[in-house]
């Protein structure tokens, strides 16, 4: 009831806060959308494209929601002061497992003596993470095969490669719960990449490059090398395939073996 009230109260005053942006900068920030200022636009929770600069910038990071496949630690948010409590600001807590939604894995996650080597996300290289993108489709009747990679003829000096696959056909970033019959690398599939191409940044629509079957065995053989980094659940859905800029960005996680991760294409 309060909160309806506070709302009446708030959204004339939401709605020409919108209008004096509008009139300002010739265009409404981003986070309001006219009459439904408040909300958020339907792109951000959904498969729809999101983009920015007029299709220059394609975000590729999905929006931490509440439920998200993969998210064992739910709430993420805590709002622990609130101003509708009577605090003179809003302060949130956030709480979740580091291999969350859009992020990236240390080669310390399954590599013992990477881990004990201080090799963490905090020692990824940005140069890796940042650079020439091809964003490929995998054959949608197999997992990320040797015979699959061999076929999706990538070609020698090609540093960073998004593995789009059935998954994002199947939708399975937007459904709750995990699904454990997604697409991912198999152990050959992992060892081909690593002995037959100069692939260093591998990314992919679901919570694990590496198939169910082969979970630990595909990310053991990934991590061989201490120089391949590994994006899971990019938000794919509706890009087209091709060269891109890829950015992205871990937090700096001392110590940590994974990371929550901003992604973005640039075309
Ligand atoms: C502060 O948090 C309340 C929830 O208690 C929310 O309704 C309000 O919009 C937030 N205010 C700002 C300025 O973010
Ligand atoms: C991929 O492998 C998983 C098990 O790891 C399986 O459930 C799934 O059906 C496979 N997908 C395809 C397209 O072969």
């Amino acid at each position: 009831m309060a909160a309806a009230v506070a709302l009446a109260l708030l959204l004339p005053v939401l709605l020409q806060a919108s209008h004096a942006l509008a009139t300002a900068a010739g265009n409404a920030h981003p986070g309001y959308t006219g009459a439904d200022a408040g909300t958020c636009g339907p792109a951000r929770h959904g498969p729809g494209l999101e983009e920015y600069g007029g299709g220059r910038i394609v975000d590729i990071t999905h929006a931490y929601r509440p439920v998200m496949p993969g998210a064992t630690v739910q709430p993420l948010l805590r709002l622990k002061e609130s101003m509708e409590e009577g605090s003179d600001y809003n302060l949130s807590d956030l709480r979740m497992e580091c291999h969350t939604g859009t992020h990236v894995d240390a080669p310390g996650h399954m590599n013992q003596a990477h881990f004990a080597a201080g090799l963490d996300v905090d020692t990824l290289d940005l140069d890796v993470l940042n650079g020439p993108a091809l964003l490929v489709d995998v054959p949608r009747h197999t997992n990320i095969t040797a015979e699959a990679m061999e076929s999706l003829n990538i070609p020698k000096g090609v540093r960073r490669v998004l593995f789009r696959t059935l998954s994002t056909e199947r939708g399975l970033m937007w459904k709750e719960g995990t699904d454990w019959s997604y697409v991912g690398f198999t152990e050959d599939g992992a060892q081909w990449l690593v002995d037959n191409t100069d692939i260093k940044l591998v990314g992919i629509d679901y919570i694990s490059v590496a198939s169910f079957d082969h979970l630990i065995s595909a990310h053991v053989a990934f991590f061989r090398n201490a120089d391949i980094i590994l994006v899971e659940s990019l938000k794919l859905d509706n890009v087209n395939t091709g060269l891109y800029m890829v950015h992205c960005l871990p937090l700096r996680l001392v110590g940590a073996e994974g990371s929550p991760i901003r992604c973005i294409l640039i075309k």
